[in-house]
């Protein structure tokens, strides 16, 4: 029998096992239940005493990790014993999206001080120019103990005085880094797109993180991660975050509505029965999914979504993932969630807003009120957040592009806005 240990910091919460049928299962532990702060690892899987089987357990752990190609280059590239979600999080799972650490039950979770290396940017742009995924070097090659979810490379680290440190025993990281995407031909300005809309999203009053740009041979985007808070003494707290997938217990292959996973109603439904600010949470949400049907943004699925644990319970947390997907042609046109039966913006009425809202148990006017302060508010904001954008990067077009599929979208759907 496979066994790992899932602590909060020296605490143990749990075990998850892996038995000779492949089959995974999880318990929480009697002193975890009993400690007068404990937490759920998600809304699917409770504090109880039972022992949570295979498709429970997965929905928390599988959408821990990396997805599709980044996920077969790093299994294809590294131990035979990472290929399954078990064997993935024995060797990664020291630094996961949230609170907890996942370790072999022959390592204890110490507080020692952070073993960790500098990571060059000549290092990350070397692997770049040979077209690797980062992911997969440095998880492979240089070292990095981290399990991050999503399709896109991306790597984990702590950023001091602007320089790039891998922790090599799983410790805890402050921010997260995102190269380009490099499927496509034309999606060489990602981390700009992405920078540029989560800096608009800020201006509007969204609630995200702080973000900049590397600058250098390639422009890597970097976010500040909101589930780590770094203490006056240096030290970092981890704080526990569970997408939307892991509150409703499905894996990451549904993380669309389109492969069976969650509606926008459920998700709208999970905050307003699970939040411990509903109300707050349920605007940000509104305004979260109008803003990205506005910047095409068709990729704002349910794990881009989470809950942040916080001392009086759940809250939404800041947003991330919010980028232009649609001026890219090679990208799918279909917005994540149907509004009315309907994913294609252009195609929008507003009966299928007054079907949505139906849905949601809103008055008719809730959304389209909501949605013109909220276009309002981004017309105003725009032409400085480009402005600056372009003060800052003169050579590159990017803002000046996803300006121009903003204002033609704004555009049509006030159209359908009567009130
Ligand atoms: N600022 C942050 N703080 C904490 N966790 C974060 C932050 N940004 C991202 N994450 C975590 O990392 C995961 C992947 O990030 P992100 O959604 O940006 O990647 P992606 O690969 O572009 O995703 P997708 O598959 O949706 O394209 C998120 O699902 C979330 O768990
Ligand atoms: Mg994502």
């Amino acid at each position: 029998m496979n066994k790992l240990i899932v602590y909060y910091q020296d605490r143990i919460v749990g075990s998850l096992i892996f038995d000779e049928e492949e089959r995974l299962s999880f318990q929480y532990d009697n002193s975890w239940l009993s400690y007068k702060d404990r937490f759920s690892l998600s809304i699917a899987v409770p504090l109880s005493e039972k022992i949570y089987g295979h498709l429970d357990t997965k929905s928390f752990f599988e959408n821990l990790l990396p997805e599709g190609e980044i996920k077969d280059l790093i299994e294809a590239h590294g131990k035979t014993s990472i290929r399954s979600e078990f064997g993935f999080l024995k060797e990664f799972g020291g630094d996961c999206a949230g609170a907890f650490k996942i370790l072999p039950e022959t390592i204890k979770a110490s507080k020692n001080k952070t073993q960790r290396k500098e990571l060059k940017l000549s290092t990350i742009y070397k692997y770049l120019v040979e077209k690797k995924s980062l992911t997969d070097e440095i998880l492979n090659h240089e070292g990095g103990k981290f399990s991050l979810a999503g399709a896109q490379d991306k790597f984990a680290i702590i950023y001091e005085d602007q320089k790039i440190y891998l922790p090599l025993d799983g410790s805890p990281t402050t921010h997260i880094i995102k190269p380009h995407v490099r499927y496509f031909k034309t999606t060489h300005d990602t981390p700009y797109n992405e920078y540029f809309c989560m800096k608009l999203a800020k201006a509007i009053g969204l609630n995200v993180p702080e973000v900049d740009i590397i600058e250098g041979d390639f422009p890597l985007y970097i976010i500040e991660r909101f589930d780590r808070v770094i203490k006056k003494d240096g030290d970092i707290l981890r704080l526990h975050q569970q997408d939307f997938c892991q509150a409703q217990g499905v894996t990451s292959l549904k993380k669309y509505e389109s492969d069976g996973g969650p509606s926008f109603k459920n998700n709208y439904n999970l905050i307003k029965k699970h939040s411990s600010a509903p109300i707050p949470d349920l605007n940000q949400l509104l305004k979260w999914f109008l803003f990205n049907l506005v910047i095409g943004n068709n990729d704002s699925h349910s794990k881009n979504l989470a809950f942040l644990q916080s001392d009086d319970g759940i809250r939404l947390s800041p947003f991330y993932d919010l980028l232009s997907t649609s001026i890219y042609k090679e990208i799918g046109q279909n917005f994540a969630f149907k509004i009315g039966g309907q994913s294609l913006w252009f195609k929008l009425k507003e009966r299928m807003f007054d079907r949505l809202a139906g849905e949601l148990e809103l008055k008719n006017d809730v959304i389209p009120k909501l949605g013109l302060k909220l276009f309002s508010d981004i017309e105003k904001k725009l032409p400085e957040e480009v402005k600056a954008f372009n003060k800052r990067f003169p050579d590159v077009k990017t803002a000046a592009i996803v300006e121009k599929e903003i204002l033609k979208r704004v555009t049509f759907i006030k159209t359908t806005f009567t009130l």
